[in-house]
Formats: C-alpha cells, sequence, structure tokens
C-alpha cells in the first residue's frame, strides 16, 4: 500500500471536483454527516487517513479543533502543503493506525478512517489491530467512523472498469480518471485497482497508471472486527443495494 501512495499523492487531488475540494468529500456521507451535525462544535476530531488533507481543511472550515494522520509521507505532506496554503493551523502526523496511540498522546471525541481507507489493513488480524489503534485514539465515549465501498455489491456486479462521473479542469489542464478492478473469485483474497488519470494539457495527452492493492470485506467482518477491538456500532447508512456505507462506532 505505501509505495502506492507514494507516487499517488501528486495526482490524488485531481479525484476530486471543485465542490468536494470545498466541502469535503467523505465527510458528508449520510451517517458520518449525521455524527457531526450533532456533536459540538468545538469537538476535537482526528482523521486518521487524512490523504491529502481535503475533508480535515473542509472541518477545520466549519470550527472543528482538527488534526490530521496519515501512513504515508507524502499523503501526510500534500496535507500539509494544503494546510499552509489555506493558513489553517492542522498539526499533521505520519503514522500508521496501529502505532497512533503511541505515536502521539493527544485523544479525541471523532476519530475518522474514511475515504475507503480502511481495506489497506490487509486481512481479519491487521484489520483488527489498526481498529484497536483508532479506538485508543478516541476518549472514552468518544466515537470512531468508518466508512468503505460496499464490496459485496462490486464482487457481484464484477464492473471492472469504472470512468469518474465528470472531467476536472484546473489550472490549464483537464484530467479524467478510470478506474480498473482485477476481482478475483472470492471476496477476501487480494484485489489490485488501476487509477488511470488521463490528463489532457492544452491538446497534449498525458496518461498517469497508480496500481493499488487492497484486500475487501464484507459487512458482516467489518462488524464482527469492530467488536473485537471494543467499538459499539451506533450508527449506519448500510444499503445493500448502495455502493457505500459508514459505519459510527463509540469505544466499549
Ligand atoms: C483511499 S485513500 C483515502 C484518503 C482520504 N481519506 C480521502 O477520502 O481522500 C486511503 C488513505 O489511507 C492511508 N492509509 C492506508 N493504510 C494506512 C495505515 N495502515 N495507516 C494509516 N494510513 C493508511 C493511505 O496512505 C491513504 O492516504
Amino acid at each position: 500500500m505505501a509505495g502506492a501512495y507514494e507516487t499517488l499523492a501528486t495526482d490524488y487531488d485531481w479525484m476530486f471536483d471543485d465542490d468536494a475540494l470545498a466541502h469535503g468529500r467523505a465527510i458528508n456521507h449520510p451517517a458520518t454527516a449525521r455524527l457531526l451535525q450533532r456533536i459540538s462544535p468545538t469537538s476535537a476530531v482526528l482523521d486518521a487517513a487524512c490523504g491529502t488533507g481535503v475533508d480535515v481543511a473542509a472541518l477545520a472550515r466549519r470550527g472543528f479543533r482538527v488534526s490530521a494522520a496519515d501512513g504515508s509521507e507524502a499523503m501526510a505532506e500534500a496535507a500539509a502543503a494544503r494546510f499552509g496554503q489555506e493558513r489553517l493551523a492542522i498539526p499533521v502526523l505520519c503514522s500508521r493506525w496501529a502505532d497512533l496511540p503511541v505515536a502521539t498522546g493527544e485523544r479525541f471525541d471523532v476519530v475518522l478512517c474514511v475515504g475507503n481507507s480502511l481495506v489497506h489493513a490487509t486481512g481479519r488480524d491487521a484489520m483488527v489491530q489498526a481498529l484497536t489503534g483508532l479506538r485508543r485514539m478516541a476518549r472514552a465515549g468518544g466515537h470512531v467512523v468508518v466508512d468503505s465501498r460496499n464490496w459485496e455489491k462490486l464482487h457481484a456486479e464484477r464492473q471492472i472498469v469504472q470512468i469518474a462521473d465528470r472531467v476536472v479542469t484546473r489550472g490549464g489542464r483537464r484530467c479524467v480518471v478510470l478506474y480498473a478492478w482485477e476481482i478475483p473469485d472470492r471476496l477476501g483474497d487480494e484485489h489490485i485497482a488501476h487509477l488511470v488519470f488521463v490528463f489532457d494539457n492544452g491538446g497534449q495527452i498525458e496518461p498517469h497508471e497508480h496500481v493499488i492493492t487492497f484486500r475487501p470485506f464484507t459487512i458482516g467482518e467489518l462488524r464482527a472486527r469492530l467488536e473485537l477491538a471494543g467499538l459499539r456500532e451506533v450508527d449506519t447508512d448500510f444499503d445493500a443495494s448502495r455502493d457505500r456505507y459508514a459505519v459510527v462506532t463509540v469505544t466499549t
């Protein structure tokens, strides 16, 4: 995983349209949005898979006290650069989920692991360790939010190639992102995603391909692993017919 994000970091923001850059993306999915509306506006929030910091910056602009972390140095650096440009004083840590509790003594009202990130914890034991690390970052009674693609749906439909729903135009360049999946027969086996960014630099075409591996899970597996990590589900927007879902939990 780590290697792929080290190079993906430079192209990553092309996956966000201007509305998502301004208002965040994963934080607006239903169950996550409900929690963020319900809690105090001064709550301390950690985005533990901050990527290039789009959601954290949006939460800071809403007034939350936010911190950012990511396991990839390049992603953490890209997030820090965004915060610097926007003059947002947001601490950024480069740490994997399982290591967070020793990397910092700070604890949070809400810990986010969103934007389909947990799928990079490869398998049951790694996922329980990651979730345990995230749980330990929350204050007693605090929330941990995890979201995911609906892997059972993707696996059943086997739509191997998908195209982002719009072309993004920025700074004189245009870009469309293609997603091509290598989907093995068993849902729990390693999957491969090819992310192809096709740039149009004023008539000159430049494709960039990034290859990411991951190990999907069912919602049943996620629920069992949340429980093993000491997290109790209190809300979800799971719907078998939808592509994505979030699960909101509290520490037990
Ligand atoms: C799909 S991206 C999502 C980023 C961001 N949340 C978003 O919505 O755009 C997954 C992120 O998780 C990070 N990540 C993967 N495994 C990790 C781990 N074990 N610990 C911490 N971060 C990890 C990657 O570096 C990457 O930035």
